[in-house]
């Protein structure tokens, strides 16, 4: 019996190799002629963003910026980036230790994230936090910046742990949970290659 269970793990791990081989994936900002219109992460805002609203989002109004990671052509996931801020009477006091006293802090929003649900669980929704973590470190050596936060479905709160986001404010009844990270612990632990996101 425990052979055939490890037989089955072994060809699960085989299956999602192979198809990691074959996806070509480039992650580069959104262009007009990006195929969008086959994107399914199973969430239908998600969808409809991508579809009806990124592309104005970036180009005429600039509230959003959207990356995408596309195969031949196809998107098959994306984020979005956006700035803002957030009140300081939201963290920890031993967050804010040493920051001058401003009433809001200088953040930046991953505002969207989804990866389709033909490649979920093969490594491209990190590989898109990383991509936006470089976009975003870069960045803050530019402007002030301090955290990344996102506004995470409840689904996807333990993926974000992952990375080292932590919760802030109280945990709500439905809807999103605001999570952040410190853009500082970030660089630190890049450096160290002690983030998932480093392997
Ligand atoms: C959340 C999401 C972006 C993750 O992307 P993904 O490509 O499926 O995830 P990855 O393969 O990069 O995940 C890396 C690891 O986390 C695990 N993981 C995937 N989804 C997870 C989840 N919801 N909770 C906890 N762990 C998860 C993977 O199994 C993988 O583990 P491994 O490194 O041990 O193999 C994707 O599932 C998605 O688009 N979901 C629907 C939309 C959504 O919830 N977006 C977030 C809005 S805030």
């Amino acid at each position: 019996m425990k052979e055939h269970i490890k037989l089955f793990v072994d060809l699960k791990q085989a299956r999602k190799f192979r198809e990691k081989q074959k996806l070509e994936v480039q992650i580069k900002r959104l262009e007009r002629e990006d195929d969008v219109q086959a994107f399914d992460c199973g969430d239908h805002e998600l969808n409809d963003y991508l579809k009806r609203h990124a592309w104005a989002s970036q180009q005429q109004n600039s509230v959003g910026v959207t990356y995408v990671a596309v195969d031949h052509g196809v998107v098959l996931g994306y984020y979005t980036l956006a700035s803002g801020s957030i009140l300081r009477d939201l963290l920890n006091p031993d967050m804010v230790t040493g920051l001058p006293r401003y009433r809001n802090l200088p953040v930046a929003l991953l505002a969207r994230l989804a990866v389709d649900l033909r490649v979920q669980t093969s490594g491209l929704g990190k590989s898109l936090l990383r991509d936006a973590f470089t976009v975003v470190l870069n960045l803050s050596r530019q402007i002030g910046l301090l955290y990344l936060i996102v506004d995470a479905y409840p689904t996807a709160v333990e993926w974000f742990r992952r990375f080292g986001f932590i919760t802030i404010g109280e945990k709500p009844a439905a809807g999103t949970q605001h999570m952040l990270i410190d853009l500082r612990t970030v660089t630190a632990a890049l450096i160290a290659g002690s983030n998932p996101l480093s392997r």
